[in-house]
């Protein structure tokens, strides 16, 4: 068999081998292999930190850091002149700001809830010129110059709006998350119907305004979900509003004696247990 010519694969070089090559070439003055090593994991590590800084200083430009205390800095912004609750107010807000987050966020309104933010359920109902919109789907600079009435604005605590006291005396409410905009949806709604408006169940539309059912109630108040149930008692109000007989409060405060009853049954009741 010929001796054919073949390729030795190339082997490293011993650690000697690399010590010489250094030294020839340190006598000729150039970078040895051992600084190169060394520049190259040195520029490695200052690369990787560089690209870390400049990401960081992108991420501090995009979202300027406010001063503690200091307001964030307002984008695409726009005055808005309203009149809450019998106020004229001037905001400068982020044109996009909806209505229900410059109550909330801007005017510590809070009565008005955020409960789905897309239309859902009602809690952030509100009148403005007093027909009831969903401040969560209602743009501020879409209001300009309008007036708006918030839960705050219904009634005062030494008097309340007469909505407020017929859903207290139906029992209208359980955990009240819901009752700020049932309260003014119920306003709004009371509105329409004085004004003859038609509902979607009113059997005949052209004979004049429609008799308040509690069909017609419900089919009116369905935008405003209640998650505890209290429908029936919803209902009971406005028609005590409606009708303006003021029905029999339909609960009352426990005695001392019903409370000191009930505590004695519990302690009974503890006991055996
Ligand atoms: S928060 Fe506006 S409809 Fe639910
Ligand atoms: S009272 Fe609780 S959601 Fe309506």
């Amino acid at each position: 068999m010929p001796n054919l010519p073949h390729d030795d694969p190339p082997r490293s070089p011993s650690p000697d081998a690399a010590a010489r090559d250094d030294t020839a070439q340190d006598r000729a003055g150039g970078p040895t292999r051992r600084q190169f090593m060394l520049g190259s994991v040195a520029g490695g590590i200052g690369g990787f930190a560089a690209s870390l800084l400049a990401q960081e200083s992108a991420l501090a430009q995009r979202v300027p850091e406010p001063a503690e205390g200091a307001p964030a800095a307002v984008l695409n912004p726009v005055e808005v002149t309203l009149e809450i609750n019998g106020t004229p107010r001037v905001l400068s807000l982020d044109s996009r700001t909806v209505l229900l987050d410059a109550l909330r966020e801007h005017l510590a309104l809070t009565g008005s809830k955020k409960g789905c933010d897309q239309g859902q359920c009602g809690a952030c109902t509100v009148l403005v010129d007093g027909r009831r919109v969903l401040s969560c789907l209602t743009l501020t600079a879409s209001v300009q110059g309008r007036k708006v009435t918030t839960v705050e604005g219904l009634g005062s605590e030494e008097r309340l709006h007469p909505i407020q006291s017929a859903f207290i005396a139906n029992d209208a409410f359980q955990c009240g998350y819901c009752t700020p905009g049932q309260l003014c949806s119920a306003v709004g709604m009371l509105a329409e119907v004085r004004n003859g408006d038609v509902s979607h169940v009113t059997a005949d539309v052209r004979a004049g305004a429609p008799a308040l059912t509690d069909q017609e109630i419900r089919e009116r108040m369905s935008g405003n979900l209640c998650r505890c149930g209290a429908y029936p008692g919803i209902v009971a109000a406005v028609h005590e509003v409606h009708s303006g007989r003021q029905a029999q409060q339909a609960w009352a405060y426990a005695t001392p004696i019903q409370i000191a009853q009930a505590r004695s049954a519990d302690g009974d009741a503890n006991e055996t247990v």
